[in-house]
């Protein structure tokens, strides 16, 4: 289909047949959907006949593309570094991302990365910085670089100008019940990550309860079709899928995941989430222009954690975003420690059911518009895996009245199970299920 010749309905009615479109179609179809002269319902009839249909590795590819050429593109070039980028499709827990910078950086490698604000069950990457006082994710491109040059990580928000075409069929995709195709979900996130710059990237695709895929077949699915798209757009791209069926690491919460990220930098921190972070750093050294395999990359990861240079590199990059990285984080006024009255080991401790009591605390957004709270959330005492004994403490709920804390625990607990009878077993829930690419 020429240009001259577009016909939507028909673009449409081909998909709705099985057919597949020509890259041409694709690219026409979201150049006019941006500019208007395609509207929201056949838009939405197209995004419905994908979701049924699918989109073939050329379709999604000219899809992504597509969505890319339709704002800004960042150059990062100047930086003068192969650049490297991280990316996780979303859990309850999940602030890899905000230790991996200063590990990477403290290695030697520049991180850039640009972070959406996306809507979930607590806030995403951004929400979580800041939580720091006077951290600002608002920064220019000049100024972007040059942070990337001299500190040597820099995570800021994405502007207005990037893909937006994603952000109009995101919002379509989100009234529509269109949300759930693995070529639509792939093409969105590849879309921001091309647009963002970075040569290599790696994926974190979560699955579980708490993560979007729930089926271990749709996160590989998920996995192979981001790495295609990558790779058909000449980027390196790595992917893990890792397990999200209960919360990663010890806290769910935005100020409460610093503080979590500050110990792990410290040399405390949860078994899980220390294999996550050490694991995707490796990754992304092997991706880097030091050009090592993973198990020295992890290797090195582990050494700026020890020697406390990762730690020095999270203050540097704190104070250059016009954070205090020592400074108190806000603190929730109701602070509910739960026992449980039987011991056991927990069997399960569903991210889901955490992951919602966090958002009702307010830790998360519905809405682009919420505003999120900084203070309140979730503290895990013991994890899947773990003994605990009669009336030992489990979690400390933190919210802003006794009310909204208690409803949280109950919430909590009915989605915990412990066996009495069974032995701890080692702590491995999140360990990388899969590495590919
Ligand atoms: N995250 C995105 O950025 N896009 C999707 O379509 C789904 C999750």
């Amino acid at each position: 289909m020429t240009t001259r010749t577009f016909d939507v309905v028909r673009l449409i009615d081909a998909k709705r047949r099985g057919e597949a479109i020509d890259p041409a179609g694709i690219a026409e179809l979201v150049a006019r959907y941006v500019d208007g002269r395609v509207p929201d319902y056949q838009m939405s009839a197209f995004a419905m006949a994908v979701v049924f249909r699918g989109l073939d590795a050329q379709e999604t590819l000219a899809l992504t593309e597509a969505m890319v050429r339709s704002g800004d593109r960042f150059d990062l070039r100047a930086i003068g570094h192969r650049i490297v980028d991280k990316h996780s499709t979303g859990g309850v827990g999940d602030k890899v991302s905000i230790a991996l910078a200063p590990i990477v950086a403290a290695c030697g490698v520049p991180f850039a990365k640009m972070s959406g604000r996306g809507l979930g069950h607590t806030g995403g990457t951004l929400d979580k910085l800041e939580s720091i006082p006077g951290f600002t994710i608002e920064m220019g491109y000049d100024r972007f670089i040059d942070q990337v040059r001299s500190v040597g990580v820099a995570i800021i928000g994405q502007s207005g100008e990037c893909v937006p075409a994603d952000r109009k069929l995101y919002a379509l995709r989100d009234v529509t019940a269109t949300v759930e195709s693995i070529p639509l979900i792939a093409a969105s996130i590849m879309s921001k990550k091309l647009a963002a710059g970075a040569d290599a990237i790696v994926l974190d695709v979560k699955v579980g309860s708490g993560a979007f895929m729930k089926s271990m077949n749709d996160a590989r699915e998920l996995a192979d079709t981001m790495i295609a798209i990558g790779q058909g757009a000449g980027r390196e791209v790595r992917a893990m899928v890792t397990d999200m069926s209960a919360p990663l690491g010890r806290t769910v919460g935005n100020a409460l995941e610093i503080r979590e990220v500050r110990d792990l930098l410290e040399g405390r921190h949860a078994p899980d989430l220390l294999e996550l972070v050490i694991t995707a750093a490796g990754l992304l050294l092997s991706l880097s222009d030091l050009d090592i395999e993973p198990a020295k990359g992890r290797e090195l990861a582990g050494t700026a954690i020890r020697s406390g240079t990762a730690r020095e590199r999270f203050d540097a990059w704190i104070r250059a975003q016009g954070g205090d990285p020592d400074a108190p984080l806000p603190e929730a006024p109701v602070q509910l420690d739960v026992t449980i009255p039987y011991g056991g080991v927990i069997t399960r401790l569903d991210a889901l059911a955490v992951g919602r009591a966090a958002a009702d605390l307010g830790a998360g957004r519905q809405t682009t518009e919420d505003r999120v709270d900084h203070a309140v959330g979730v503290e895990l005492h013991r994890q899947v895996g773990e003994q605990v004994a009669d009336d030992e403490l489990v979690m400390t709920v933190h919210a802003r009245s006794e009310l909204a804390a208690q409803r949280a625990a109950d919430s909590i607990l009915g989605h915990l199970e412990i066996d009495h009878d069974a032995d701890a077993v080692p702590f491995d829930r999140s360990v990388v299920i899969e590495c590919r690419g």
